[in-house]
C-alpha cells in the first residue's frame, strides 16, 4: 500500500473508534473452516413467506427495476402506516424506507448529531452504532444493562441523562435488545420517555425485532404519552419475516425528523432494491399469522437451546425476545468460544464484544437461535454432550 492510502485507512480506522472486521465474520470462517454450526451470526437458515418471495418475482418481472422514489414506493409506504396503525395505534407524520434499519440508523445520527455531540446509548450495543455515533463525529455515553438480569438502573440512566446535559440531542434505544435478549419494560420505557422529555432529547428508538418477543409484550416508546413528537421509530422487514438479506427498512415519526434522516439518505444511497420494496408491501399485508408461526417456532428454539444451555452445566440467561440467548460459562468467554468449534462443534459470540466495559460481560456468550428446529435440536445435543 502507498503511503497516503495507508495514511488514509488509518484515519478511516481512527474514525471507527478501533473498530475493526466485525467479529461475526471470523466466526462465520471459523464455523466453515470447522464444520461446527454457527450458532454466532443471527441470520435464519430458512426464508419467509412463499407469497413475498413471489411478490418479488413478479415485481422484477414487471418491469419494477428502476429507482425507487427516494421516500420508497407508495405501496410499501401504505403498508408500514398500516402496520404502525394495526399494531401500535401510531399515526407518524411522515417515514422513509431506507436500505435494511442499518441505513435508517446511520442517516438518523448523521442527520440528527453534530460533531462533539453526545449520544446516550444502552450498552451493550448492536454493533453498527458505535461505528456510525464515530462517523457523526458524536461520541457515545452508554447505559450499562449487566446480567443476569439486564435491567435498566434507573438510577443511572438519570446520572447519565444529567451528565450529558447540554451536548447530548439523541438517545439511542433498542427494544428488544440485541444481544441480550431483554424487552424493556413499561417502567423502563416510561423512565426513558421521562429522561427524553426533561432533557429535550430526541429518541431514535430500533425496533427490528418488535415481532419476536416470547415473554412479555414490546411497547414502542413512541406510543407513550409525550414521545410520538420526538421519537424516530426504526424498523425493517429482516427479522420479522426472516428477509434479512433483504435490507429493506424504514423509520417514522415527526416529519422534521424524518426530513433530516432523508436528506442524508439521499446523499448515501438515493433510493433501490424496488422489486424487493413490492415484496416487503406484500410481506407486511400477510395475516398476522406469520408472524405469529414464527414467534411460536423462535420461542421452541429458544427453551431447547437453554435446556442444551443447563445440561452443558452453564447458566442460561433469560431471553424475551430477539433472536439471541446468552449464557454464563462460568468462565472467560473470549477464549472459551474461541475453544469451542473444536471442543462440541458450535459457534458463538462472547457477548463482551458488544460492551465497551469488557468486565461486565466477561464470562458470557451469545448464541443465535434462529435456525431450523433440527439444527437447534443437535447444537443443544452437542452443547449438552
Ligand atoms: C438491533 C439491530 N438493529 C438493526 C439490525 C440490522 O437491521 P437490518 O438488517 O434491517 O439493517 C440488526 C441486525 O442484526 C440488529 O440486531
Amino acid at each position: 500500500m502507498t503511503e497516503v492510502a495507508q495514511a488514509g485507512a488509518n484515519r478511516g480506522a481512527a474514525r471507527l473508534g478501533g473498530l475493526g472486521t466485525t467479529i461475526f465474520t471470523e466466526m462465520t470462517l471459523l464455523a466453515q473452516r470447522t464444520g461446527a454450526i454457527n450458532l454466532g451470526q443471527g441470520f435464519p437458515d430458512e426464508d419467509g413467506p412463499s407469497e413475498a418471495i413471489e411478490a418479488a418475482v413478479a415485481a422484477l418481472r414487471g418491469g419494477d427495476n428502476q429507482y425507487a422514489p427516494l421516500s420508497g414506493v407508495p405501496s410499501l409506504r401504505d403498508a408500514i402506516l398500516a402496520h404502525q396503525h394495526h399494531y401500535y395505534g401510531l399515526e407518524p407524520e411522515d417515514l422513509l424506507v431506507t436500505f435494511g434499519a442499518t441505513e435508517a440508523i446511520a442517516s438518523a445520527l448523521l442527520g440528527l448529531c453534530d460533531p462533539g455531540d453526545e449520544v446516550l446509548v444502552l450498552e451493550p450495543y448492536y454493533d453498527s452504532y458505535a461505528a456510525c455515533i464515530a462517523f457523526a463525529g458524536a461520541r457515545r455515553r452508554p447505559m450499562t444493562l449487566r446480567p443476569p438480569e439486564f435491567a435498566l438502573n434507573l438510577d443511572e440512566l438519570r446520572a447519565t441523562a444529567a451528565g450529558a446535559r447540554g451536548r447530548a440531542k439523541v438517545l439511542l434505544l433498542n427494544t428488544p435488545h440485541n444481544p441480550t435478549g431483554r424487552v424493556l419494560d413499561a417502567r423502563e420505557l416510561q423512565a426513558i420517555a421521562q429522561v427524553c422529555i426533561d432533557h429535550d432529547l430526541i429518541c431514535v428508538s430500533d425496533e427490528v425485532y418488535e415481532h419476536l418477543v416470547y415473554d412479555g409484550e414490546h411497547i414502542p416508546i413512541a406510543s407513550l404519552p409525550g414521545m410520538s413528537e420526538r421519537t424516530l421509530t426504526i424498523s425493517s422487514i429482516g427479522k420479522s419475516f426472516s428477509f434479512t438479506g433483504w435490507k429493506v427498512g424504514w423509520c417514522s415519526g415527526p416529519a422534521e425528523l424524518v426530513a433530516a434522516t432523508r436528506k442524508v439518505k439521499q446523499y448515501l444511497t438515493f433510493a433501490g432494491g424496488t422489486p424487493l420494496q413490492h415484496a416487503a408491501a406484500a410481506a407486511l399485508a400477510l395475516p398476522p399469522v406469520h408472524l405469529t408461526r414464527l414467534r411460536d417456532q423462535l420461542r421452541a428454539n429458544r427453551d431447547l437451546l437453554s435446556k442444551g444451555i443447563s445440561a452443558a452445566g452453564w447458566q442460561p440467561l433469560p431471553a424475551a425476545g430477539t433472536y439471541f440467548i446468552n449464557a454464563d460459562v462460568g468462565e472467560e468467554a473470549v477464549a472459551f468460544c474461541a475453544a469451542l468449534p473444536d471442543g462440541c462443534g458450535v459457534v458463538a459470540i462472547p457477548t463482551s464484544v458488544f460492551y465497551d466495559d469488557k468486565q461486565a460481560a466477561r464470562n458470557l456468550v451469545r448464541f443465535a437461535f434462529c435456525k431450523r428446529p433440527e439444527v437447534i435440536a443437535e447444537a443443544a445435543k452437542r452443547l449438552a454432550a
